[in-house]
């Protein structure tokens, strides 16, 4: 209870106070820190997936203001040889103000990206955005085949009938999807609410990315998914470069590494920018826990 009143006035709460927590999740303001981030986990044997952090802008001046941000990142990236690629949020794009706008803004990017035979993940937002979201993945796809893929969220509903209907594209060069459980806040006739209904609802279409050759980024933290994952992998005898784990910077890095040890391959999504504060208190929403120890340790001083 008292969690989640303090994940309630998180919004509300110092900037300098929400960083305390933050900076564990975030890899600093500049792309210099995102690439160092980066370094860090090449070295370890992770990939990573570049994110610029921000949604939701309220004029298209952004728009092209984030996609230039972009196109900077995948220089510096590239030139840095960073084992990586990238993630993008349409809403950061004009998603929500012209749809246009934002598939030719997201379309430039992805170029970029296929200059470098690299690769550009289109998030998932919240459920108003999802038809546009899979219209301009579809789009996407027929000119650059190799170089897109897109997020879909378990706990939607609609979810395992979108992943059929989108098979029409499974042909020659493949699909790949995230698979996560889903952020936002969801009203119960098109989302799972429960914890073992959207884990159910995880398996299920994992399986079906499984059975049908569908490149599938596992992005869970939750123990009680990897292994129904492991047991998945070796129903279908999915080979090794045909699926990867995913994760998010500074989350259970534990889990992370036992993964890893059992030699999956593993991507930590790397956010990065001076837009950290939405982002993190989505975060410290998801675990409370978390917020009480900020509490603790502003106190403890
Ligand atoms: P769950 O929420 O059940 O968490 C399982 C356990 O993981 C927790 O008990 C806790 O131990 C640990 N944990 C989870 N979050 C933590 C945190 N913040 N801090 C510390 N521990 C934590 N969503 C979306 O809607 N659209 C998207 O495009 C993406 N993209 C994306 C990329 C990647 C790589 C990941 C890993 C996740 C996303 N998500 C997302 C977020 C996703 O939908 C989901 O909200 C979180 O990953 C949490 O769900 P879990 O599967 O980890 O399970």
């Amino acid at each position: 209870m008292i969690n989640k009143m303090i994940a309630a006035t998180l919004p509300y709460m110092p900037k300098k106070l929400v960083w305390l927590f933050s900076k564990r999740y975030i890899a600093g303001e500049t792309i210099e820190d995102a690439i160092k981030a980066s370094q860090e986990l090449n070295a370890q044997g992770i990939k990573v997936t570049v994110d610029l952090l921000g949604e939701f802008i309220k004029d298209l001046s952004q728009a092209t203001e984030n996609k230039d941000a972009y196109l900077n990142i995948i220089e510096a990236f590239e030139k840095n040889k960073i084992d990586g690629n990238y993630s993008v949020k349409p809403t950061f794009f004009g998603l929500l103000i012209d749809p246009e706008v934002c598939y030719q803004n997201i379309r430039t990017v992805v170029a970029k990206a296929a200059e470098y035979n690299n690769f550009v993940r289109i998030d998932m937002e919240d459920s108003p955005c999802v038809d546009e979201e899979i219209k301009m993945f579809r789009r996407l796809k027929k000119e650059f085949p190799k170089n897109v893929g897109l997020v879909v969220q378990a706990y939607l509903k609609r979810t395992l009938p979108d992943l059929e209907n989108m098979m029409d594209m499974q042909n020659g060069t493949g699909l790949n999807y995230r698979l996560c459980k889903g952020i936002y806040v969801e009203p119960a006739e098109i989302a799972y609410k429960k914890y073992e209904e959207i884990n159910e609802n995880y398996i299920k279409d994992l399986d079906f990315m499984l059975k049908n050759e569908i490149y599938p980024g596992i992005a869970t933290h939750d123990k009680n998914l990897i292994q129904p994952a492991y047991d998945l992998i070796k129903k279908y005898n999915v080979p090794k470069d045909k699926y990867e784990f995913q994760m998010l910077y500074g989350v259970t890095p534990e889990l992370r590494q036992s993964i890893i040890d059992e030699g999956h391959t593993m991507r930590v999504y790397v956010p990065f920018g001076k837009d950290w504060f939405g982002y993190s208190t989505r975060r410290l929403k998801e675990n409370p826990k978390m917020a009480m120890l900020i509490i603790k340790a502003l106190f403890s001083r």
